[in-house]
């Protein structure tokens, strides 16, 4: 497909971060290695599997498993991809957080080597990753300008179709300290098809209710993770779950395969979980992928929990039904009659503020603790609300039993 391409030199992975006796691509109950591309994956270091939940995750560098991946699967395997490569910023600069001047140093898998190797090492990912989507499959990449025209290059010469440039538009970006530039407060986020042939899926229905009823355009205004995306530990350049789940959401369905080659601290994994969709992730570095366990550990618990709260939903709907029309039973006061003697020792009404285009997939914006919906709307920060497509109401309250019956 690259005419004219010149050999590629990429940063070989160091063997200590990869355990030659694990791991296979484990898909559709792979046995023992037989192939020759199964022997070549069966020495990648696969760190994680939750094969009820449809999750591989790779502790390897990306090149390598796409390598073995392509092999293994040469009509392509993934539905989508989601990328959110290394931007080359860690070169000495500065940056303003929470309020100091500090330098970017994200860690060495940041750091700039010059123009033309960062473009070479862009091409390399950029082409494994072409190989390893389905001939309908699209790619979403996120760039700042030191990384995106490469990548937008790379796709050029590799063939692939560019769909949209989205513009994430940060509310409240860091300010310039220089006082030099304007304050950057935008991400690129390209999508492409993996060629001009490409079918590719845009849930366009979705996307225009889930924006009012407009059509949505390609500048998208969402706050960067706050705190309840960093519960749990954080990563230096985490993005918002609510910006990975719409890339999703746009192109994919439920139970499609969904690759992440620069995993980090798990977004894309948290979204997929939430959007029901299969997942592997590739991460180069142990302790981000910790944080990824972490993050996956809890959302997967918080999944049972939410299936279990409308399982009681749905019994006690059916109970109110069972009466035949006119002949209805007072069962809430013969439940009365029967239960022990209480007083309620605590009350709370708390709203959640969620950003979703289904609510089993929502992400939350914002919570806050007040007597009415009106309240709680009138006292939530403008940015939030213009986030919000949905409120839920949670009444807790907590009795202590005087005396049984
Ligand atoms: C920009 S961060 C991704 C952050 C992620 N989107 C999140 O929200 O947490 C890029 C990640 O890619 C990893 N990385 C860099 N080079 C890699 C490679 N060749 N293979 C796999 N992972 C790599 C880095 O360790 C880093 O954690």
């Amino acid at each position: 497909m690259v005419k004219n391409k010149r050999i590629v030199r990429y940063p070989e992975p160091k063997p200590e971060q990869i355990n030659p006796l694990d791991g296979i691509v484990l898909e559709e109950g792979a046995g023992a290695p037989s192939s020759s591309s199964a022997r070549a994956a069966s020495s990648l270091h696969l760190a994680y599997e939750n094969t009820a939940y449809g999750i591989w995750l790779y502790n390897d560098n990306c090149l390598t498993v796409l390598d073995a991946i392509a092999a293994r699967y040469p009509e392509g395997r993934f539905d989508m991809i989601f990328a959110d490569p290394p931007y080359f910023l860690s070169n000495g600069g500065i940056t303003c957080h929470a309020g100091k001047m500090v330098k970017v140093d994200k860690g060495e898998w940041d750091k700039s080597r010059g123009w033309e190797w960062n473009h070479e090492f862009n091409t390399a990912w950029l082409e494994r990753c072409q190989r390893v989507l389905k001939p309908n499959g699209t790619i979403w990449v996120t760039g700042t300008h030191h990384v995106i025209f490469s990548v937008g290059f790379a796709m050029q010469q590799l063939g692939y179709k560019i769909l949209n440039d989205i513009a994430w538009e940060k509310p409240n970006p860091p300010p310039n300290l220089s006082c030099r530039y304007f304050t950057h407060s935008t991400e690129t986020v390209l999508w492409a098809a993996k060629t001009g042939k490409s079918k590719h899926v845009f849930n366009y229905r979705l996307m225009r209710e889930t924006n009012g009823g407009k059509q949505m355009k390609t500048v998208w205004r969402m706050a960067a993770p706050g705190n309840a995306e960093k519960v749990h530990g954080k990563h230096p350049t985490q993005k918002p779950i609510a910006l990975v789940a719409r890339c999703i959401l746009a192109s994919t369905g439920e139970g499609d395969l969904v690759l992440d080659p620069f995993l980090g601290g798990g977004t894309t994994l948290i979204a997929c979980i939430r959007l029901n969709r299969r997942f592997v992730g590739i991460e180069l570095e142990r302790h981000h992928l910790s944080l990824t366990f972490t993050r996956a550990d809890a959302e997967l618990v918080a999944t049972v929990l939410r299936s279990l709260r409308v399982t009681m939903e749905i019994s006690i709907f059916f109970q109110n039904d069972l009466d035949p029309p006119g002949r209805s039973m007072d069962r809430i006061g013969w439940m009365k009659d029967d239960g022990p003697k209480t007083d309620c020792i605590f009350h709370e009404t708390k709203f959640v503020f969620l950003s979703c285009a289904v609510v089993s997939s929502a992400s939350v914006v914002h919570t806050t603790v007040d007597v009415s919906i009106t309240e709680a709307w009138a006292n939530a920060p403008e940015g939030k609300k213009r986030e919000t497509t949905h409120i839920v109401r949670c009444k807790t309250e907590i009795f202590k039993i005087k005396e049984h019956q």
